[in-house]
């Protein structure tokens, strides 16, 4: 395998989701940005959003009532100051958006004709319209114009299908002085090259952890490698065990993946059993629209109740012109596979969403280690607590990749060593093994859905967590030993990120917002400030 040394940027961004891609257009005010992305540029979570992003607009509504509906999402885990500040911050990074070429959705106001305002959507945990989003597309049309916005400045380049391996700090290379994140391996998956990328600063904006589990909502790409190059360069990683199931994925056989945004439901669509009664009546006085983790757990109870594989989401009773106008994508995808959700509820189901603790950081983004930031889904800043609320994730990332710029471009950073060492490998290549890895990681994903799912139990726990320190020690040996694969880093990145998983549920003897646990079925008071932090000596 090739080792080089790659490129020089101020700015070292790996992903380019909404917060990578923010983050570069803030930054380049200050410097060189260089954006690697493992796969093709718009290939995201951010590119899949769906409802929009949570922001208050509206007269009628209020940074308070914002701030209230976060934190009782949050289940008493939310850092109030974080709420605070991401909430007041969001018009102005909205605003920012817009100016870039975002556009929203817009309405005609009722009752004054030709008038038109922005088309407020409602999800669950909302007590009021506040959601901004581009019809059921809301991440694409994001995606898109912060590529556009990208494109048009000289001093950011994206190189697609580099793949981050692992961070470079002082420490590790054995440098004097105090420790610091100078840079990043990565593996050029075209050429296979692992070039030694060095920088004043890295931003982890690697993005979420759904691969982790059997069925999710997440494209390929969350595999949680930020998460695990964190921590395996020492940074604390928090609140992993609050992994949000999102009620509503699509549930039929050829469907992979597809989400039926919460948004349905914020236009009355309800969610019935497969007899056809509604039945979050008896579960939450919100109903269909209550928090998340509330609605998932119901689901996941009248599916185990009635031993039916899936639940249904009815909007039949809206006008079809509605339902085709406020969701094509949700009606066109549907009806690829033989649904027509005018006429016919859709079968739908849970499946892991979004990871809601992360990289411990600041407002601003920093982590411990001076020199590495993280921002976006694989950040934990206390805004979800334990459990987040809809359309907060995208407005997070607005406002801490604006910050974290804001507060890189104050300092006076020190450049790193021009040269610094190259990439050691394995060298055989085996085509057996390789198919060890994809047994590999089918097992840990089963295994994360068994045992560490929506309801758990410290028996299942314990049984996941010798399972899958089986497999990272078979992992290692692969990696010592075999020339690097994007298909092996990621293997050992879920395999890691597993193990934060099942760590930190072990050590929370409560259940709390997305953490439901049979041996402790009670919220205890006691933990209602305490994060799950775990921090593994640097490798
Ligand atoms: P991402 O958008 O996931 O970007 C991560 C980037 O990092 C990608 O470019 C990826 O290729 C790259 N990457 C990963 N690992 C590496 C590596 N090792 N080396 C180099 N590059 C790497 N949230 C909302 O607020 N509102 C919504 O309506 C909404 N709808 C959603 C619908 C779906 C189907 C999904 C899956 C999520 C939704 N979410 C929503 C959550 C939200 O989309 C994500 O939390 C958010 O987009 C994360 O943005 P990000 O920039 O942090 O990460
Ligand atoms: C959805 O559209 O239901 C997803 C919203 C979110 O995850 O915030």
């Amino acid at each position: 395998m090739n080792a080089s040394n790659g490129q020089y940027f101020d700015y070292l961004v790996l992903g380019s989701g909404i917060a990578g891609l923010f983050f570069a257009l803030k930054a380049s005010q200050h410097g060189s940005v260089g954006i690697l992305t493992k796969k093709h540029r718009a290939e995201s979570n951010t590119n899949y959003a769906q409802g929009g992003i949570a922001a208050v607009t509206s007269k009628h509504d209020s940074f308070e009532m914002h701030v209230r509906d976060t934190l009782n999402a949050g289940a008493g885990l939310c850092r109030e100051s974080v709420v605070r500040k991401i909430v007041e911050e969001g018009p102005d990074r909205i605003a920012d958006l817009i100016e870039l070429g975002m556009r929203f959705s817009e309405r005609e106001i009722p009752g004054f004709p030709g008038e038109i305002e922005l088309d407020l959507g409602k999800e669950g945990g909302h007590s009021h319209r506040r959601i901004l989003h581009a019809k059921d597309m809301t991440g694409r049309e994001v995606e898109q114009a912060l590529l556009a916005a990208v494109a048009r400045q000289s001093n950011i380049e994206i190189l697609e299908n580099h793949f981050g391996i692992d961070l470079l700090t002082t420490r590790k290379l054995g440098m004097d002085g105090d420790n610091r994140c100078i840079g990043a391996y990565v593996l050029n998956s075209d050429t296979g090259e692992v070039s030694t990328y060095a920088s004043k600063a890295v931003i982890l904006a690697t993005g979420g952890c759904g691969k982790v589990y059997l069925y999710t909502t997440n494209p390929d790409i969350a595999t949680g490698d930020g998460v695990a190059m964190a921590y395996r360069a020492g940074a604390p990683v928090a609140n992993m065990e609050f992994i949000q199931f999102h009620p509503t994925c699509l549930y039929h056989p050829k469907a992979k993946s597809f989400l039926i945004t919460e948004a349905v439901r914020g236009e009355g669509g309800t969610l019935r059993t497969v007899d056809g009664n509604a039945f979050m009546e008896r579960y939450h006085p919100m109903k269909s629209l209550a928090p998340r983790d509330v609605v998932a757990r119901a689901i996941d109870n009248e599916m185990k109740r009635s031993g039916a594989d899936h639940v249904l989401l009815d909007i039949t009773d809206k006008p079809a012109p509605f339902i085709i106008d406020r969701f094509p994508n949700v009606y066109s995808t549907c009806l690829g596979y033989g649904i027509d959700i005018t006429k016919e509820p859709i079968p739908v189901v849970p499946a892991a969403h979004y990871q809601c603790g992360g990289v411990v950081t600041t407002l601003d983004g920093e982590t411990e280690i001076p020199g590495l930031y993280a921002v976006g889904e694989v950040a934990c800043t206390g805004l979800h607590g334990a459990n987040r609320l809809a359309s907060n994730s995208l407005l997070e990332a607005l406002v801490c990749a604006h910050r974290a710029a804001a507060r890189l471009g104050a300092q006076d950073l020190p450049k790193p060593p021009s040269r610094l060492p190259l990439w050691q490998s394995g060298r055989a290549t085996n085509a057996d093994e390789m198919v060890v890895v994809s047994h590999n990681w089918d097992e840990i994903r089963r295994c994360m859905w068994d045992y560490v799912g929506i309801v758990r139990t410290q028996k299942r726990l314990q049984r996941a967590e010798t399972r899958i320190a089986n497999l990272q020690e078979e992992i290692q040996g692969y990696y010592w030993d075999f020339i690097v694969t994007a298909d092996l880093l990621e293997l050992r990145n879920i395999a890691t990120v597993a193990e934060t998983i099942i760590r930190s549920a072990m050590v929370r003897p409560e259940s709390r917002g997305l953490h439901y646990t049979l041996d402790f079925p009670q919220t205890d008071p006691s933990w209602a400030t305490q994060d799950t932090v775990l921090r593994r000596k640097p490798v």
